[in-house]
């Protein structure tokens, strides 16, 4: 197509994009000005610019095209005033909080040193007193092992690495107008080479923001909250083509620049990337789910609901929401995207429908019910969500589940079924069964597998996907306890020297050279090719603390502490024991050190852990046993019908 032709498609084509997202809402002119703006830009083949001013005057500005659109959605001038009001005070400067003590836990508790799994252990948080009591008993006990252990040198004194994480935790605080805001990547001073990890990156911030929430610290949640959303509605452009709106970018970076028409003063900008910039160019799926979850989180640490109340985050949420559940080609009700678009941010082979992907767009659909007010508008998007719920629940348990038996079955499947009661529905040819599994399978234990597609099951063990279904119930209670049996089974494999191995196993050879397109940073057994990151931790133990067995994390946690440390904070380790700090690994990785924290923080008052961790509700349950196409467990009290 010639650039002429191609001007005048653009010109057709490209949709409005307002600076703050909400064109759905807005007719005036000011669609027109912006379109025009944005075919130059496009033309001229450069990226629009994004920019923040740290003003509160241009604050106030485009907090009142936000009212101006809104209103059509019935709010009223004085009310969005009031909702508004709280949020410009934030933009007043203010200093960031000075580093305050620390309060030194308890080391990992009493879970390592008695291996003590409680018989009724199913998903009881209020277990939490008498663990705690356990714990206290067992408090002398502990301090001897872990003074005999420092005296000779096993491990190093667990209270100052906490010390230590913390003061790093602090020092890689980013500020925006005198406000922390969020956290930096990586500082590591002995990389030459930046790249992006002088960012603040969503998914990486989320330790970091629940280990500030577990400290009583919560201001800097509420900005990264409040920054982000307005990040979220932005421009966002590659090659004249733009993303649906709703999409939250993988990282920000503030900047200082000259302020216009002054060229003896700077302002503050924030600068978003949505993908257009990142290696590879992929739209992290992620980040608005995990904003979403850390939104609840905030809310109930702080008890601030204000912050999830207010109208522009509700229509954040919804703006996920929406990009979400929109109707595309999909027969799965699982979220189809590229490979590359979660943690795992390069050619993994994991594009389909991944289980990370599926585990947050769960708990992001359970958290988001939770929070939304009802309005007249938005029953049409709660039902969507509902059903949604629902059949993604189904369809996980159903098919991502394995274990000995389910292996078994998928071993004698018979194919080419053309039926609606088939039994291998996704025409799975047993031959794909590799041999590490039939290996690796343990007799007790079984595991959510990586992806599903047609002919295609990805059987490798995805650790963030297993221990995020833990968590939100994605999982039932008997797959949740399995998978830790799983994780007990293959320690070896999955925690060695250093916790926790993202995926198992590696892919090598040919398989690894198809895949990853021969990707040298992920060779075998490192990064995201079966590396072992840290930050992994925090996950682990919160499922650990929802199926009452902390004691598995706190041995994790226990190994973390041998070396972590003393090896500078890395972001992830190599090698199939994870002996070797990663070939190109960060040091001073701040998920890693925000990971460990939240951990540490987390083992001794598990309690905590609810801020994170979402029940399975009974009516889901009651829609997922009529949706039960075995019927097993036949037609209960069934409340409300739901459509899967
Ligand atoms: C790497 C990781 C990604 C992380 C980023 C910043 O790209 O794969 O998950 O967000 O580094 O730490």
């Amino acid at each position: 197509m010639s650039l002429g032709a191609s001007k005048a498609v653009v010109q057709v084509l490209c949709r409005p994009v307002t600076q703050t997202g909400y064109s759905e809402y807005l007719v005036n002119s000011s669609d027109l000005t912006l379109h025009s703006t944005f075919q130059v830009k496009c033309v001229k083949k450069k990226p629009p610019r994004h920019r923040h001013s740290i003003r509160c005057s241009s604050m106030l500005l485009s907090q009142l095209r936000r009212i101006h659109q809104l209103r059509p959605m019935g709010v009223s001038l004085v009310n969005y005033m009031n909702y508004s009001g709280s949020w410009l005070q934030t933009c007043k400067c203010q200093q960031s909080e000075s580093a305050s003590g620390i309060t030194a836990g308890d080391g990992n508790g009493a879970w390592f040193v008695n291996n003590i799994e409680t018989s009724n252990s199913v998903n009881n948080l209020a277990n939490a007193k008498s663990i705690i009591e356990f714990q206290d008993v067992q408090q002398l006990k502990q301090e001897k092992v872990l003074t005999s252990k420092i005296a000779n040198g096993t491990i190093p004194d667990s209270f100052s690495i906490e010390e230590e994480a913390w003061d790093l935790l602090r020092e890689s605080i980013v500020h925006y107008c005198g406000s922390p805001i969020g956290t930096i990547a990586a500082k590591d001073p002995t990389s030459s080479n930046v790249l992006n990890y002088d960012q603040v990156f969503i998914r990486d911030f989320i330790p970091s923001g629940i280990a500030f929430l577990l400290k009583g610290e919560h201001d800097i949640v509420r900005n990264f909250i409040l920054y982000t959303l307005q990040l979220q509605s932005w421009e966002k452009t590659m090659d004249c083509h733009s993303p649906g709106q709703g999409l939250m970018p993988a990282s920000f970076k503030v900047r200082t620049v000259p302020l216009d028409g002054d060229d003896s003063a700077t302002e503050e900008v924030l600068d978003p990337d949505f993908g257009e910039a990142a290696i590879g160019r992929v739209a992290p799926v992620d980040s608005g789910l995990w904003w979403i979850i850390l939104l609840r989180a905030y809310g109930k640490c702080s008890g601030d609901l204000s912050v999830q109340e207010r109208i522009d985050v509700q229509t954040g949420i919804k703006m996920i929401l929406r990009l979400c559940l929109a109707d595309g080609f999909d027969m799965f009700p699982t979220l189809l995207v590229t490979d590359g678009s979660c943690m795992i941010d390069r050619r993994m082979g994991i594009h389909g429908h991944p289980l990370e992907i599926q585990a947050l767009f769960y708990s992001a659909l359970l958290c988001a019910r939770e929070m939304l007010t009802p309005e007249d508008g938005s029953a049409d998007l709660i039902r969507a969500l509902n059903n949604r719920l629902v059949a993604l629940s189904f369809h996980i348990r159903e098919y991502y589940w394995i274990d000995m038996k389910k292996l078994n079955e998928i071993y004698r499947y018979k194919t080419e079924e053309y039926s609606y009661d088939a039994v291998n529905k996704f025409n799975i040819y047993p031959d794909q069964i590799s041999p590490w599994l039939v290996e690796w399978m343990p007799n007790k234990g079984g595991y959510l597998i990586g992806n599903l597609q047609p002919a295609h099951m990805d059987f490798r063990f995805f650790s963030l996907g297993n221990l995020w279904s833990v968590v939100n119930s994605l999982a039932t209670m008997e797959q949740s306890h399995a998978i830790l049996d799983l994780i007990e089974a293959k320690w070896s494999d999955l925690v060695a020297e250093m916790p926790f191995k993202i995926c198992y196993p590696a892919l090598e050879g040919q398989e690894w050279q198809i895949i990853t397109g021969s990707d040298p940073k992920n060779t075998p057994w490192s990064y995201h090719n079966a590396g072992s990151w840290p930050t992994l931790l925090w996950q682990l133990t919160v499922a650990c603390i929802k199926m009452n067995r902390p004691h598995i994390a706190a041995k994790a946690v226990e190994i973390a502490e041998r070396r972590i440390s003393r090896d500078k904070w890395p972001e992830y380790y190599d090698t199939k024991r994870s002996r070797f700090i990663g070939k190109q690994s960060r040091l001073f990785q701040t998920w890693s050190i925000a990971g460990y924290l939240v951990a540490k923080l987390l083992l001794t008052d598990p309690s905590k852990a609810n801020i994170l961790i979402t029940e399975e509700d009974s009516e889901l349950v009651n829609a997922l046993i009529t949706a039960n196409p075995r019927g097993k467990r036949g037609r209960k009290n069934l409340k409300q019908t739901y459509i899967v």
